[in-house]
Formats: C-alpha cells, structure tokens, sequence
C-alpha cells in the first residue's frame, strides 16, 4: 500500500469518465458526489469527455441538484473520449497545469485499461490518482467485475432469447456477435445463461471445421436450428497457426493502439452456411450492449465503487483502483488493472457441454 498522505479538512477532487461509456457510470458519479459533498463537505468538479477535457480544462462544478436523478441513466453526464494525453502534444503538462489553476487535490478516473493507465502513468508523474474500473468487457486485472458487466449480460441474454424463437421458426442457424475485445465474457456469460449450441471465444482459437461439425451433430439429432455466439476478437484457425487470425472492421490503430474489432459474425456464418447448407443469419448486437440503463448488480457496485474512490482519496491512498473481490469492495495497484484477465477456462468447460 503506498500512503501518501493523509488528508483532512476541505478538499477539491476532479472526477472524469474516459474510454468507451458503459452503464452505471452515472452512478459512480453520483456516488462521487454524494460521499464528498455530504460526508466530507469537499467540492468536485466534473472533467469533461474525459482526459481530453483535462488538458483543455474543460468542466463544470458538480452540486447535488446536478446528479439528481442520475443514478437509473445509461451513459455519462459528463461525456467520455479516447483521448491519450500521452499521445497529444505537452499533453500531461497542460493536465498538471489545468489541476494546479483549478485547484484539484485529487482526480477520480472511471474507466477501463487505457484511462486506468494514463491515470496511473500521471501519478507516477505526482498527481494524485485514484481509479474505478468500468467496462462491459470485464477484461480488467485486479477485479473480479467490472461494472457494466452484468447489464451487458444481461441484454445480450436477451438478445439470445429472442433469436432463438426466430431462428426456430425458420429452421435456421443465428450467429449473434457480442462485444467484448480480446476476452470472451461477455460471450460465455451471455451464452450460458441463453443456453447457446456453441461460444466462440477469444482465449480459445476455433477452426470453422469443428463449429459446422458441432452443428451438423445436432441437426442429426433432430434439431433444426442453432445459436453460435462468437465473440468479436475469436480468431480464426488455419492450418498451421496455433494463434488463430482476428477479423477487424478497421485495422487503423486508436490512440491507445487498439484496432476496431467486429465481422466476424458475417465471416463465419458465411463459412458456416457454405460448408453445412443450412440457411444461416447474422446478428451483430454491437452498441446496443453499452446503451441504457445499469441493471441494479452494476447500481449497487458502481455506488460502492464511487462510495470507496472518495474513501481512498480522504486517506490519502493515490496510485490505487477500487476493486470487487468475492463480496468486498478493497483497493489493489492499479498496475493490477492494466493486466488483461481472461476467462475462467472451467467456466468455458461448463458452457461446452451445452454445446451440440
Ligand atoms: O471496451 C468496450 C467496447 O465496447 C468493446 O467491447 C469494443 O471493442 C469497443 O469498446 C468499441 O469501441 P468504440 O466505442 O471506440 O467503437
């Protein structure tokens, strides 16, 4: 645990959501400014569209009539951005100089690997940081989940659901594509719980051979349709390559190095009516996934998250995320986050033998 300092009398804290939305950042926010206005009686400022409104000094005071009515919204009042500081010209700098005029004793960064990341490069650089992990990914280190999680679960559940009637109806195969980056959670998640015939997952490289292979076993047995869910960083296999190949929409990289996933629903269920002859759809959920409103799992843990940020920062505890572990809300590195955690292979197991 690295003390700092410990802080006591009024403070001045800055908060910023970065890097894709996702539910319940609101209500972290809310919580942000509850926790420090009510029990502490510190000011907090809103950063806006994240570090890009930092390096402009972009924001707005936050008091209690702003975050009334908050905590049920999807998105972010303050707005979000991809932008790296470390990629902008004197980028950091100006984020320091803006703190210092502003007055800002600390900062609260909501976001994922990439704003966890800049937050945790600038306290190196000493300013005074602490970080709240989001992402409908939950490709988080350091965290059992991430908020944002369960809601996006929970509507690709839906989805699946849904498509299973129509897929039955006509007879057909549905490959519904899911978000999630380079880590299959939200698939295997989605696809347990939806009861999917195959989970196509990042951690597990695929050969199209073996998924119409699994398909055809199941229409022998008398089903007439099937719902594959892929995740959109599966990579393929080919002869030869035991990393598998991803399909990327746009191989141009962001500021932070990411390509931008997504096709691969299209590829496979091109491949797989080719190779099977039976009528094959594609449903790509995309964005749908982040939108509207937190489920109450990711209310109540963004509240606890932004209720022990405040906590962190009046102990003087920089250079930490909150984090969930088992049922305790507890403070890690957040070097932790920056570590990519992959799905449970058990788990994986237990959804496989749905699979067919
Ligand atoms: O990290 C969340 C996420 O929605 C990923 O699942 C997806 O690959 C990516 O963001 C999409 O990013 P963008 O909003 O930049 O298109």
């Amino acid at each position: 645990m690295i003390l700092l300092k410990e802080v006591d009398g009024h403070m001045r804290i800055a908060v910023l959501t970065g890097g894709g939305d996702c539910p319940g950042l609101n209500a972290v926010i809310r919580a942000v400014v509850r926790k420090s206005i009510m029990h502490y009686d510190w000011e907090v400022y809103g950063i806006k569209n994240g570090w890009a409104g930092y390096i402009k000094g972009d924001y707005e005071v936050l008091d209690l009539d702003k975050i009334s009515g908050i905590l049920p919204k999807g998105g972010t009042i303050l707005g979000t951005s991809r932008t790296n500081p470390f990629k902008q010209e004197s980028g950091p700098e100006r984020i320091k100089e803006n703190a210092e005029k502003l007055g800002i004793d600390a900062t609260v960064a909501i976001g994922g690997e990439d704003t966890i990341g800049v937050a945790y490069k600038l306290f190196k650089l000493g300013m005074p940081m602490v970080g709240v992990p989001k992402t409908i990914d939950n490709d988080l280190g350091g965290t059992d989940y991430t908020f944002g999680f369960d809601t996006a679960i929970n509507i690709a559940t839906e989805a699946i659901d849904r498509l299973h009637t129509t897929a039955e109806s006509h007879h057909r195969v549905i490959v519904v594509e899911v978000m999630g980056r380079h880590t299959g959670w939200i698939a295997v998640w989605a696809g347990i719980a939806g009861g999917a015939d195959v989970i196509l997952i990042p951690e597990k490289p695929f050969r199209v051979e073996d998924v119409c292979d699994v398909i055809k076993r199941r229409h022998e047995r008398g089903k007439s349709f099937s719902i594959v869910v892929v995740a959109e960083g599966a990579r393929f296999l080919t002869e030869g390559d035991s990393d598998g190949s991803l399909i990327v929409q746009d191989a141009q990289v962001d500021e932070f190095g990411h390509v931008r996933l997504g096709g691969i629903g299209n590829v496979l269920g091109r491949e797989i009516e080719r190779r099977t002859g039976f009528e094959t759809r594609v449903s790509v959920l995309g964005y749908v996934q982040r939108g509207g409103t937190p489920t109450a799992a990711d209310r109540v843990l963004a509240t606890r998250y932004g209720v022990k940020a405040c906590e962190l920062v009046k102990h003087g505890e920089f250079g930490k995320m909150v984090a969930l572990k088992g049922n305790k809300i507890i403070a890690v590195d957040m070097e932790q986050a920056l570590e990519m955690k992959k799905v449970d292979m058990d788990v994986y197991e237990i959804a496989s033998l749905f699979f067919g």
